[in-house]
């Protein structure tokens, strides 16, 4: 088994990382007093607690009724600024180069927050990463799949001026998964699209759902990256289309095993990937509420398929490098 400092010192890159789910208990209380918000009833009453309930999910749903009862607390520019900062101070001991973020601007333009302040508290974070430590990163906006999709389009407008001018560079899809398949959202990605020719675009798709919604995704979206995908596991021919088009899965461990995708990260597809010459890379999630950044998802891997010598690790990390959405002239540096 490779060495902890030897998966420290390993240039890394995080793609699947929603910045909500950075929030740690230790911040979401000083927080809600900070904003005079009253958690709901019911909701636990100190970091201890809070921490106790992170210790497991039921499934999906049961985590993201948390996750959003979190963003509450976020209400003025620099608490989303020093929610992202506290996450590049953290990665940056571990070891984490580049970083491709995913908000949820609706969890906030819900409450009355315009998608401004919450872009431009994050942006800045983004820039000061840049500047102190030299972590490149770039902000991907989710859409939640739980809001209906004419109202998606909505918010896709008001955020029309951040994908025209770059700031976003890359549209996701999260939220529940099962309920509200790929299909419901082709006008929503066909509109941001027509914004931006250079907005990248990516989906959550196959964590708790099937396959068919990474097909769906891949055919009806037109996305060139897929959040999770674990379940394309079931689909060889799926598998070999992943792999001939360099279509790269971002694996999120800890999350799978909290949300009870797994049981243990051993039973990952992992090994399955690697020879069929799928390209992923792995990541956080949620790290505030899966119990690990992402230095700890690369050990629990290394853990968990202790077989891998420094050379699978090797490539692990150039394929996460390769599969970034950084510039060029940044991927030949960090290659
Ligand atoms: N899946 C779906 N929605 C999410 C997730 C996730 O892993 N994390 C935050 N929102
Ligand atoms: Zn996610």
């Amino acid at each position: 088994m490779v060495s902890k400092e030897f998966l420290q010192e390993l240039p890394k890159c995080e793609h699947h990382l929603h910045l909500e789910g950075t929030l740690e208990p230790d911040l979401l209380f000083p927080l809600a007093k900070r904003n005079n918000i009253t958690l709901p009833e019911g909701f636990p009453k100190s970091v201890e607690e809070l921490n106790e309930k992170y210790k497991k999910f039921r499934d999906l749903q049961d985590f993201l009724d948390y996750y959003y009862i979190g963003t509450n607390v976020l209400i003025n520019e620099q608490d989303f600024f020093d929610l992202a900062w506290a996450y590049f101070e953290k990665v940056h001991q571990q070891g984490l180069v580049h970083a491709e973020v995913f908000y949820d601007p609706q969890s906030h333009t819900s409450r009355g927050i315009s998608i401004e302040t919450v872009t431009k508290g994050f942006q800045k974070a983004c820039d000061k990463a840049l500047a102190e430590f030299g972590i490149t990163s770039k902000l991907i906006m989710c859409l939640l799949r739980h809001i209906e999709p004419e109202e998606c389009l909505k918010t896709i407008e008001e955020a029309a001026p951040f994908i025209k001018d770059g700031t976003i560079s890359a549209l996701g899809l999260d939220s529940a998964e099962r309920p509200f398949p790929p299909n419901l959202f082709v006008e929503c990605y066909q509109k941001a699209a027509s914004l931006n020719e250079d907005l990248k675009l990516t989906a959550h798709a196959g964590e708790e759902g099937p396959a068919q919604f990474v097909s769906d995704a891949l055919d009806l979206l037109q996305v060139t990256r897929i959040d999770h995908g674990i379940n394309s596991q079931h689909d060889d021919e799926l598998l070999d289309r992943l792999a001939r088009d360099e279509t790269m899965l971002t694996i999120c461990p800890l999350s799978n095993v909290k949300l009870q995708v797994v049981k243990s990260v051993s039973e990952l597809p992992l090994q399955k990937f690697l020879d069929k010459n799928v390209p992923f890379s792995l990541n956080s999630d949620d790290p505030a509420y899966f119990g690990g950044y992402i230095l700890e998802n690369y050990i629990q891997v290394s853990k968990d398929f202790p077989h891998w010598d420094h050379e699978t690790w090797g490539s692990i990390a150039k394929n996460a490098i390769k599969g970034s959405w950084c510039e060029e002239k940044r991927k030949e540096d960090l290659l």
